[in-house]
Protein backbone atom coordinates (compact mmCIF):
# COMPACT_ATOMS: atom_id res chain seq x y z
CA UNK A 1 0.00 0.00 0.00
CA UNK A 2 1.09 3.42 -0.69
CA UNK A 3 0.63 6.14 2.36
CA UNK A 4 -0.59 9.49 1.36
CA UNK A 5 2.06 11.78 1.60
CA UNK A 6 1.53 15.60 2.68
CA UNK A 7 4.20 18.15 4.07
CA UNK A 8 4.49 21.48 5.98
CA UNK A 9 6.50 23.98 2.55
CA UNK A 10 7.87 27.36 3.66
CA UNK A 11 11.48 28.36 4.51
CA UNK A 12 12.59 27.90 6.74
CA UNK A 13 10.68 24.68 7.93
CA UNK A 14 13.54 23.17 10.10
CA UNK A 15 11.94 23.59 13.32
CA UNK A 16 7.90 23.24 12.54
CA UNK A 17 6.45 21.83 14.90
CA UNK A 18 4.00 20.09 11.69
CA UNK A 19 5.26 16.95 10.95
CA UNK A 20 4.59 16.15 15.05
CA UNK A 21 1.36 17.41 15.07
CA UNK A 22 -0.01 15.35 12.05
CA UNK A 23 1.58 12.37 12.76
CA UNK A 24 -0.43 12.31 16.42
CA UNK A 25 -3.61 13.24 14.50
CA UNK A 26 -3.04 10.39 12.24
CA UNK A 27 -2.44 7.98 15.08
CA UNK A 28 -5.73 9.22 16.43
CA UNK A 29 -7.89 8.68 14.09
CA UNK A 30 -6.18 6.01 12.21
CA UNK A 31 -5.03 7.68 9.00
CA UNK A 32 -2.35 5.68 7.33
CA UNK A 33 -0.27 8.91 5.88
CA UNK A 34 3.41 10.78 5.94
CA UNK A 35 4.12 14.05 6.85
CA UNK A 36 7.24 15.54 5.87
CA UNK A 37 9.00 18.68 5.88
CA UNK A 38 9.49 20.56 2.21
CA UNK A 39 11.97 23.17 1.92
CA UNK A 40 11.19 26.21 -0.92
CA UNK A 41 13.85 28.00 -2.15
CA UNK A 42 12.81 31.91 -1.57
CA UNK A 43 12.36 31.89 -5.35
CA UNK A 44 11.30 28.88 -5.72
CA UNK A 45 8.02 28.01 -4.58
CA UNK A 46 5.47 27.21 -7.05
CA UNK A 47 7.81 24.56 -8.89
CA UNK A 48 8.86 22.72 -5.53
CA UNK A 49 4.86 22.18 -4.58
CA UNK A 50 4.14 21.06 -7.74
CA UNK A 51 7.42 18.56 -7.89
CA UNK A 52 6.13 17.34 -4.36
CA UNK A 53 2.89 16.98 -5.88
CA UNK A 54 3.95 15.50 -8.90
CA UNK A 55 5.89 13.23 -7.01
CA UNK A 56 2.60 11.57 -5.05
CA UNK A 57 1.96 14.04 -2.59
CA UNK A 58 -1.40 14.88 -1.83
CA UNK A 59 -1.63 18.66 0.14
CA UNK A 60 0.58 20.81 2.14
CA UNK A 61 0.46 23.21 4.48
CA UNK A 62 1.81 26.35 3.36
CA UNK A 63 3.54 28.79 6.27
CA UNK A 64 6.15 31.60 5.88
CA UNK A 65 6.38 33.18 3.28
CA UNK A 66 4.75 31.85 0.54
CA UNK A 67 1.07 32.41 1.70
CA UNK A 68 0.30 34.93 -0.71
CA UNK A 69 2.16 32.62 -3.52
CA UNK A 70 -0.34 29.69 -2.54
CA UNK A 71 -3.16 32.07 -3.27
CA UNK A 72 -1.75 32.18 -6.43
CA UNK A 73 -1.73 28.50 -6.65
CA UNK A 74 -5.06 27.47 -5.94
CA UNK A 75 -7.50 27.05 -8.67
CA UNK A 76 -10.18 26.99 -6.55
CA UNK A 77 -10.88 28.09 -2.88
CA UNK A 78 -12.67 28.56 0.46
CA UNK A 79 -14.55 31.98 0.61
CA UNK A 80 -11.76 32.43 4.26
CA UNK A 81 -9.11 31.56 1.74
CA UNK A 82 -10.60 34.06 -0.53
CA UNK A 83 -10.87 36.75 2.00
CA UNK A 84 -7.59 36.82 3.60
CA UNK A 85 -5.78 36.45 -0.22
CA UNK A 86 -3.66 34.09 1.83
CA UNK A 87 -3.70 30.22 1.74
CA UNK A 88 -2.19 28.38 4.08
CA UNK A 89 -3.31 24.45 3.18
CA UNK A 90 -3.05 23.52 -0.49
CA UNK A 91 -5.47 20.10 -1.49
CA UNK A 92 -4.02 18.70 -4.61
CA UNK A 93 -7.37 17.49 -5.83
CA UNK A 94 -7.06 16.06 -9.50
CA UNK A 95 -9.07 18.85 -11.37
CA UNK A 96 -7.25 21.44 -9.74
CA UNK A 97 -6.28 22.59 -6.57
CA UNK A 98 -8.04 23.56 -3.78
CA UNK A 99 -6.89 26.65 -1.15
CA UNK A 100 -8.02 26.95 2.28
CA UNK A 101 -7.02 29.67 4.93
CA UNK A 102 -7.42 27.69 8.63
CA UNK A 103 -5.34 30.46 10.30
CA UNK A 104 -8.63 32.11 11.74
CA UNK A 105 -10.69 29.04 12.27
CA UNK A 106 -7.96 27.92 14.73
CA UNK A 107 -7.06 31.28 16.70
CA UNK A 108 -10.82 31.80 16.94
CA UNK A 109 -11.42 28.02 18.54
CA UNK A 110 -8.24 28.23 20.62
CA UNK A 111 -9.74 31.72 22.06
CA UNK A 112 -13.31 30.08 22.46
CA UNK A 113 -12.10 26.77 23.06
CA UNK A 114 -9.30 25.84 24.45
CA UNK A 115 -8.94 29.48 26.66
CA UNK A 116 -12.49 29.18 27.33
CA UNK A 117 -13.52 33.55 26.02
CA UNK A 118 -16.73 33.72 23.82
CA UNK A 119 -15.27 36.64 21.27
CA UNK A 120 -19.07 37.66 21.32
CA UNK A 121 -19.49 41.43 22.22
CA UNK A 122 -15.67 42.26 23.08
CA UNK A 123 -13.77 44.58 22.30
CA UNK A 124 -10.66 43.23 20.38
CA UNK A 125 -7.46 45.04 19.05
CA UNK A 126 -5.30 43.35 16.66
CA UNK A 127 -1.75 44.40 16.44
CA UNK A 128 0.08 44.22 12.73
CA UNK A 129 -1.33 44.23 8.80
CA UNK A 130 1.09 41.20 7.30
CA UNK A 131 0.40 37.98 6.36
CA UNK A 132 -0.32 37.15 10.00
CA UNK A 133 -3.25 39.72 10.85
CA UNK A 134 -4.71 38.88 7.03
CA UNK A 135 -4.92 35.39 7.63
CA UNK A 136 -7.44 35.45 10.85
CA UNK A 137 -9.11 38.98 10.41
CA UNK A 138 -12.38 37.08 8.29
CA UNK A 139 -12.59 34.76 11.44
CA UNK A 140 -12.26 36.94 13.87
CA UNK A 141 -14.88 39.50 12.48
CA UNK A 142 -17.53 36.29 12.34
CA UNK A 143 -17.01 35.57 15.90
CA UNK A 144 -18.94 39.06 16.42
CA UNK A 145 -16.98 40.87 18.65
CA UNK A 146 -18.68 44.37 19.02
CA UNK A 147 -15.36 45.90 18.13
CA UNK A 148 -12.43 45.63 16.16
CA UNK A 149 -9.57 47.59 15.94
CA UNK A 150 -6.41 47.14 13.92
CA UNK A 151 -2.95 48.88 14.32
CA UNK A 152 -0.28 48.65 12.53
CA UNK A 153 3.36 50.73 12.01
CA UNK A 154 2.20 51.71 8.75
CA UNK A 155 -1.41 52.89 8.40
CA UNK A 156 -2.12 52.57 4.92
CA UNK A 157 -1.34 48.61 5.34
CA UNK A 158 -4.16 48.39 8.27
CA UNK A 159 -6.57 50.51 6.45
CA UNK A 160 -6.16 48.48 3.13
CA UNK A 161 -7.22 45.42 5.05
CA UNK A 162 -9.79 46.99 7.03
CA UNK A 163 -11.43 48.33 3.25
CA UNK A 164 -10.73 44.41 2.08
CA UNK A 165 -13.17 43.43 5.23
CA UNK A 166 -15.66 46.11 5.07
CA UNK A 167 -19.02 44.41 3.83
CA UNK A 168 -17.96 41.38 6.17
CA UNK A 169 -17.90 43.20 9.10
CA UNK A 170 -20.99 45.31 8.28
CA UNK A 171 -22.72 41.77 7.82
CA UNK A 172 -22.01 40.50 10.99
CA UNK A 173 -21.93 43.60 12.77
CA UNK A 174 -18.69 44.54 13.75
CA UNK A 175 -17.56 47.95 14.24
CA UNK A 176 -13.78 47.79 12.51
CA UNK A 177 -12.04 50.72 12.26
CA UNK A 178 -8.05 51.31 11.17
CA UNK A 179 -5.44 52.93 13.16
CA UNK A 180 -1.85 53.89 13.92
CA UNK A 181 0.21 51.86 17.12
CA UNK A 182 0.42 55.10 19.04
CA UNK A 183 -3.43 55.73 18.49
CA UNK A 184 -4.99 52.65 19.56
CA UNK A 185 -6.92 53.53 22.12
CA UNK A 186 -7.10 51.54 25.53
CA UNK A 187 -9.01 48.81 27.62
CA UNK A 188 -9.38 46.10 25.28
CA UNK A 189 -10.47 42.94 26.76
CA UNK A 190 -8.58 40.67 23.82
CA UNK A 191 -5.75 42.44 22.42
CA UNK A 192 -3.64 39.78 19.47
CA UNK A 193 0.04 40.26 18.29
CA UNK A 194 0.10 39.73 14.65
CA UNK A 195 3.57 41.58 14.52
CA UNK A 196 6.67 40.13 13.91
CA UNK A 197 8.08 43.01 16.45
CA UNK A 198 9.39 40.71 18.73
CA UNK A 199 11.55 38.87 15.81
CA UNK A 200 13.12 42.12 14.87
CA UNK A 201 14.36 42.38 18.70
CA UNK A 202 11.86 45.22 19.15
CA UNK A 203 9.59 45.29 22.16
CA UNK A 204 5.76 45.45 22.40
CA UNK A 205 5.00 48.18 20.16
CA UNK A 206 2.22 49.62 22.12
CA UNK A 207 1.87 50.68 25.83
CA UNK A 208 -0.12 48.78 28.86
CA UNK A 209 -3.32 51.10 28.72
CA UNK A 210 -4.71 48.84 25.62
CA UNK A 211 -5.62 46.19 28.24
CA UNK A 212 -8.76 45.94 30.43
CA UNK A 213 -7.98 44.30 33.98
CA UNK A 214 -7.87 40.37 33.02
CA UNK A 215 -7.83 41.11 29.66
CA UNK A 216 -6.63 38.01 27.20
CA UNK A 217 -3.30 39.23 25.57
CA UNK A 218 -2.43 36.68 22.44
CA UNK A 219 0.91 36.23 20.62
CA UNK A 220 0.17 34.80 16.89
CA UNK A 221 4.19 32.78 17.91
CA UNK A 222 5.03 30.64 20.31
CA UNK A 223 8.17 29.02 21.76
CA UNK A 224 11.20 31.94 22.08
CA UNK A 225 9.84 34.43 19.66
CA UNK A 226 6.54 35.22 22.00
CA UNK A 227 8.36 35.10 25.33
CA UNK A 228 8.74 38.68 25.09
CA UNK A 229 4.96 39.76 24.30
CA UNK A 230 4.10 37.01 27.17
CA UNK A 231 6.38 38.31 30.06
CA UNK A 232 5.48 42.09 28.84
CA UNK A 233 1.31 40.58 28.88
CA UNK A 234 1.72 39.18 32.45
CA UNK A 235 3.74 42.01 34.25
CA UNK A 236 0.28 44.04 33.72
CA UNK A 237 -2.07 41.50 34.86
CA UNK A 238 -3.24 39.74 31.66
CA UNK A 239 -4.25 36.66 30.74
CA UNK A 240 -0.94 35.75 28.60
CA UNK A 241 -1.36 33.33 25.77
CA UNK A 242 0.93 32.07 22.89
CA UNK A 243 0.46 30.87 19.37
CA UNK A 244 0.25 26.82 20.21
CA UNK A 245 -3.15 26.32 20.55
CA UNK A 246 -4.07 28.56 17.17
CA UNK A 247 -1.52 26.09 15.83
CA UNK A 248 -2.96 23.05 16.54
CA UNK A 249 -6.38 24.02 15.89
CA UNK A 250 -5.47 25.11 12.39
CA UNK A 251 -3.86 21.73 11.59
CA UNK A 252 -6.78 20.03 12.80
CA UNK A 253 -8.73 21.73 10.24
CA UNK A 254 -6.28 21.02 7.75
CA UNK A 255 -6.12 17.60 9.00
CA UNK A 256 -10.19 17.77 7.88
CA UNK A 257 -9.65 19.35 4.71
CA UNK A 258 -7.60 16.26 3.80
CA UNK A 259 -8.77 13.40 5.12
CA UNK A 260 -12.41 14.36 5.49
CA UNK A 261 -14.22 11.47 3.75
CA UNK A 262 -12.08 8.88 5.56
CA UNK A 263 -12.36 10.41 8.58
CA UNK A 264 -14.84 9.21 11.52
CA UNK A 265 -14.23 11.80 14.04
CA UNK A 266 -12.32 15.65 13.89
CA UNK A 267 -9.21 14.43 15.36
CA UNK A 268 -8.88 15.48 19.24
CA UNK A 269 -6.48 18.68 19.61
CA UNK A 270 -6.78 18.81 23.34
CA UNK A 271 -4.18 15.85 24.08
CA UNK A 272 -1.85 16.98 20.94
CA UNK A 273 -1.86 20.60 22.22
CA UNK A 274 -0.76 19.26 26.30
CA UNK A 275 2.40 16.87 24.20
CA UNK A 276 3.56 19.23 22.19
CA UNK A 277 3.45 21.89 25.35
CA UNK A 278 5.61 19.62 26.87
CA UNK A 279 7.98 19.12 23.93
CA UNK A 280 8.68 23.06 23.73
CA UNK A 281 9.69 23.65 27.10
P1 LIG B 1 3.74 38.08 8.68
O1 LIG B 1 3.45 37.30 7.44
O2 LIG B 1 4.42 37.30 9.76
O3 LIG B 1 2.55 38.83 9.20
P2 LIG B 1 4.71 40.49 7.47
O4 LIG B 1 3.69 40.36 6.40
O5 LIG B 1 6.09 40.92 7.12
O6 LIG B 1 4.86 39.13 8.26
O7 LIG B 1 4.11 41.49 8.58
C1 LIG B 1 4.81 41.84 9.70
C2 LIG B 1 3.96 42.78 10.56
O8 LIG B 1 4.71 43.12 11.73
C3 LIG B 1 3.60 44.07 9.88
O9 LIG B 1 2.34 44.50 10.35
C4 LIG B 1 4.72 45.01 10.37
O10 LIG B 1 4.37 46.38 10.33
P3 LIG B 1 4.49 47.23 8.95
O11 LIG B 1 3.33 46.79 8.11
O12 LIG B 1 4.42 48.63 9.36
O13 LIG B 1 5.82 46.83 8.34
C5 LIG B 1 4.85 44.55 11.79
N1 LIG B 1 6.16 44.87 12.38
C6 LIG B 1 7.36 44.31 12.08
N2 LIG B 1 8.32 44.84 12.86
C7 LIG B 1 7.73 45.75 13.67
C8 LIG B 1 8.19 46.63 14.72
N3 LIG B 1 9.47 46.68 15.06
N4 LIG B 1 7.27 47.44 15.32
C9 LIG B 1 5.97 47.39 14.96
N5 LIG B 1 5.48 46.58 13.99
C10 LIG B 1 6.34 45.77 13.36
Amino acid sequence: MTLDIYAVAGNPVAHSRSPAIHALYAEQTHQALVYERLLCPLDDFAATVRAFAAAGGRGCNVTVPFKFEAFALAARMSPRAQLAGAVNTLRFDEGGWFGDNTDGAGLVRDIERNAGLSLAGKRVLLLGAGGASAGVLGSLIAARPSEIRLANRSIDKAQALVDAHRDWAAQHGVQLTACSLTECGSAYQVMINGTSASLAGAGVPVGPEVLAPGALALDMMYGPAAEPFLAWARSFGANARDGLGMLIEQAAEAFELWRGPKLKVRPDTAPVLAALRVQIQ
